[in-house]
């Protein structure tokens, strides 16, 4: 069957980034605060700043698709971007604000709304940044969603985008052998357990090679692209006697999460 928009919109709205992992109510200071830590448990501040490289973005316009509670988006906006969040779901939206709110981050002009990456409603060569980080493989049609984005930004401009990678120790050891024997996943299609990355009822999730990112990103003129994380539940169960250090080691090889930056 289909995948519609609704379905994805309907499956964050009940779960909104991590929530469920969070043991404080929704959209308080405590609730983001023990966001941040978790998140930057994975991508520490000092790898996200040379991830996005914030301060150059300074007076420029910055759109954030799939915005979830407004961290990275945040961090363009302490630096003194112009910036601009859209997310398909209304909770979303609503709990970017309330960061802003809760920690008085200036939008600089700019402001977060509810909207749909496969039809961003913004001009053509309006940003000088687009920034997507874990959702485009969520959205029904991801080429449509990228080709968005390139619209979207000025010429010269950047977008920077993580997806999920196939080649990696998740899919290749934990998705090829933990539906034979862990408890929770016998039986599931790759697919499925790709999905449930996300939480069991996730709709859509796509993992990706170099050369099928490569392909979807033809339109810009030059690409760069790299991996990251490798956590011990990844690499089940040996990965919880390894030390994380060693399995760091290997995350620029077989990380989840795939990078991919592209100027247009
Ligand atoms: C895994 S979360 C990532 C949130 C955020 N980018 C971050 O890095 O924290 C995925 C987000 O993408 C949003 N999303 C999924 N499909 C979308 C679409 N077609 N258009 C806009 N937002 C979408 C979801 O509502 C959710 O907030």
């Amino acid at each position: 069957m289909e995948l519609k928009i609704n379905d994805v919109k309907a499956f964050w709205n009940e779960n909104p980034l991590c929530a469920s992992g969070i043991n404080e109510e929704l959209g308080t200071k405590e609730y983001f605060l023990k966001y941040n830590n978790l998140r930057e448990s994975n991508e520490s501040v000092s790898f996200s700043y040379s991830l996005h490289e914030y301060p150059s973005f300074k007076n420029k316009k910055v759109l954030d698709i799939g915005c979830g509670n407004g961290y990275i988006l945040s961090q363009y906006a302490k630096e003194g971007a112009e910036v601009y969040g859209i997310d398909i779901t209304e909770t979303a939206v609503e709990l970017s604000n309330k960061r802003f709110d809760i920690f008085r981050i200036p939008f600089n002009g700019g402001k977060i709304q509810v909207g749909n990456a496969e039809s961003l409603p913004f001009d053509d060569n309006t940003f000088d940044c687009v920034c997507s980080m874990g959702v485009l493989h969520h959205t029904p049609d991801t080429q449509q969603a990228i080709n968005e984005a390139y619209r979207v930004l000025k010429p010269g401009g950047r977008m920077i985008m993580m997806f999920y990678a196939k080649d990696s120790l998740l899919n290749k050891w934990n998705f090829s052998i933990l539906k034979y024997i862990h408890p929770k996943y016998i039986g599931m299609s790759r697919q499925e357990l790709v999905n449930s990355v996300d939480g069991l009822k996730n709709p859509k999730g796509d993992i990706y090679n170099y050369g099928e990112m490569a392909e979807m990103m033809k339109k810009f003129k030059h690409i760069h692209m790299f991996k990251g994380l490798i956590q011990k539940w990844m690499m089940w169960p040996i990965g919880y006697i390894l030390p994380q250090g060693l399995l760091n080691l290997f995350e620029k090889k077989l990380g989840w999460f795939l990078y991919v930056k592209g100027w247009k």
